[in-house]
């Protein structure tokens, strides 16, 4: 049976953390249950972006509709970072194969000490459709 690596690396591109999940598992879930102190105020409910990766090796060729429709709101704001085509929501992707993930934004056990940001769905919120990814 398959079992994806995660590498995880720091905006210098150094490598931090290496592990293996069960395929399938939810991203954000994955780092969390690692260690991987990713800021996600939402919980996990595609609403806030904070949860965002950039994902340089296996980067995924599908994105679930609630992404596409966050980010295409952000890129009408004036936001055209959030058209890149290597960032993702960990919390709407699920570990399908070997990926190198950058974490964007951290400490969130410093941000929120008193409870926000706490993610302990096995499950994809809302429920995932998935489109082909179009960015890039
Ligand atoms: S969008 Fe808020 S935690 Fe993922």
């Amino acid at each position: 049976m398959f079992i994806p690596k995660i590498t995880v690396v720091d905006f210098m591109g150094t490598v931090e953390k290496e592990f293996e999940v069960e395929k399938g598992t939810k991203l954000l879930k994955a780092l969390i249950d690692q260690g991987v102190d990713l800021v996600h105020t939402c919980g996990g409910n595609a609403k806030c972006t904070t949860c965002r990766v950039n994902i340089d090796v296996g980067t995924p060729t599908k994105e679930t509709v609630a992404q596409k429709e966050l980010f295409t709101k952000r890129v009408s704001w004036g936001l055209p970072q959030f058209s890149a085509p290597r960032m993702f929501l960990s919390c709407q992707l699920l570990v399908e194969h070997d990926m190198e993930v950058s974490p964007m934004e951290r400490y969130n056990s410093i941000i929120h000490d008193d409870g926000v940001g706490k993610d302990t769905s096995d499950e994809i919120t809302p429920d995932p459709a998935w489109v082909d990814l179009e960015r890039g």
